[in-house]
């Protein structure tokens, strides 16, 4: 019995020492809480860090029609995901035209458990597949308040800059509880979370994900997919209010080696060439109701708005009031950890279909054409130092 027990002890550690390897430092991984957090609040993260990677099952709820079994499987280490796990969306080709639920949209259920037919997109309409994104660093992006968004806002570009940004207008879903920090016009808000901007908060993208992604319903998106049913809860409000602290208190990517002289250069050029009118560098929090959220500064490289992002990134479907060619400014901390959690490569880009960081530079169209082109123009010294610091982030 003692024997048996040691030669097991031995094989878990041995697998240990082979998966994970031996050291890695805060910075290189995403997953974690932000500091300063409570005792009570360190207990509510380890519930949500618990319940995103719950797997369900037949038994527990999943489907009939899903697309994966558990958040952490899209979203591993919190990072991004690999392209064997992306979304598709279909239904909507214009801005503030509700998607055609009639033909199966939003969202393609692609899986289903045994006895289900599982979802086929119809021939010939317009789709957009989106590779999962990190979830880090969410806490601060939602405790931003709505109106310094809007002070980037140029919708018609006064400023003469080619780089206008505006934010996606979403009607709440009922449940959807205004905060302080939101402001409401003409009865939308403004969308922070997804490729298109298209959830307000992350309420509404954790009930979404639930719903859409596995098939679990709450008292808040009651309805089946497959179905179009009323069910009761497969999942608990106690479990999605422990999801949202998880997310809201994800800490942020830390950047590495951030005094290397070649990232300090990299750094200057991204400014130079004006990237950072859309990845707008650093921002600080207002008050918050987490204590480790407050007037808090941070560097996520994002304005959460959309642009005009060029005919080859349009998709020809949309969310909200976003056009088919408009994609929200994805944030770029944690982007060198990409591969990571990507299988050891880059996917990047709304779909994943850029292989490298140099890759997505160049894909970029529509009000960011001249600053593409003035980025492949750059000797190559230069542009191996903005490569250098992107992985640094
Ligand atoms: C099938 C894969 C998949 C599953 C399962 C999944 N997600 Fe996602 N997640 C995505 C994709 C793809 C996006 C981008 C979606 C969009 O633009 O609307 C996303 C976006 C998000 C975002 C917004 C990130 C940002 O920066 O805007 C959050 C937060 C999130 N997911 C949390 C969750 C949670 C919580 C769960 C489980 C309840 C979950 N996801 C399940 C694929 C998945
Ligand atoms: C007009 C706004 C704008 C400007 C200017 C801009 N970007 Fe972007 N960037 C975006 C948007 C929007 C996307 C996402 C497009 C998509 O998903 O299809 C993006 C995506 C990226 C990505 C991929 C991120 C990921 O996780 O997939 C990188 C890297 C990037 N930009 C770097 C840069 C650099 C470097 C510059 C300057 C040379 C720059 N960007 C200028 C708006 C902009």
């Amino acid at each position: 019995m003692k024997r048996l027990f040691l030669v097991s002890v031995w094989f878990v550690f041995g697998a240990c020492e082979r998966i994970i390897p031996e050291s890695l430092l805060e910075e290189e991984v995403l997953d974690g809480p932000i500091e300063g957090l409570s005792k009570s609040e360190q207990s509510q993260f380890l519930a949500g860090d618990i319940a995103f990677n719950e797997v369900f099952f037949e038994d527990n709820g999943l489907g009939p029609l899903f697309v994966a079994t558990s958040c952490g499987s899209c979203h591993p280490g919190d990072g991004k995901g690999h392209p064997f796990t992306t979304l598709t969306r279909f239904g909507q080709t214009q801005p503030n035209v509700a998607p055609d639920l009639t033909i199966g949209g939003p969202q393609l259920q692609n899986r289903a458990i045994p006895g289900y037919e599982p979802e086929s997109l119809p021939e010939g309409v317009p789709f957009m597949k989106f590779n999962p994104p990190a979830v880090t660093g969410l806490g601060l992006l939602s405790a931003l308040t709505d109106q310094q968004i809007l002070d980037n806002a140029d919708p018609f570009d006064l400023d003469g800059d080619g780089i206008s940004g505006v934010p996606n207008y979403i009607t709440p879903p009922d449940y959807f509880i205004p905060q302080w920090y939101h402001q409401p016009f003409n009865g939308q808000f403004i969308g922070r979370f997804g490729k298109k901007a298209a959830a307000i908060d992350l309420l509404q993208q954790t009930v979404g994900a639930y719903n859409q992604d596995m098939g679990i319903t709450s008292t808040f998106e009651p309805i089946d997919t497959s179905t179009g049913l009323s069910t009761d809860p497969e999942v608990s409000d106690q479990t999605i209010r422990d999801i949202v602290f998880y997310l809201r208190t994800l800490k942020d990517p830390i950047q590495r080696n951030p005094n290397d002289a070649q990232v300090i250069k990299g750094k200057q050029l991204f400014t130079d060439l004006n990237c950072s009118a859309c990845h707008i560098p650093e921002w600080t929090t207002p008050q918050s109701d987490i204590a480790s959220l407050s007037e808090k500064t941070f560097y996520p490289y994002t304005d959460l708005l959309l642009h005009d992002m060029g005919p080859a990134l349009d998709d020809g479907a949309t969310e909200g009031s976003a056009e088919t060619y408009e994609w929200k400014t994805p944030a770029l901390w944690g982007l060198g950890l990409s591969p990571g959690s990507q299988g050891g490569a880059y996917f990047l880009m709304h779909d994943g279909r850029a292989k490298s960081i140099e890759e997505a530079i160049v894909m970029h169209g529509g009000e960011a054409e001249q600053i593409k082109n003035d980025f492949v123009a750059l000797s190559s010294e230069d542009k191996a130092a903005i490569l250098k610091f992107l992985e640094s982030l």
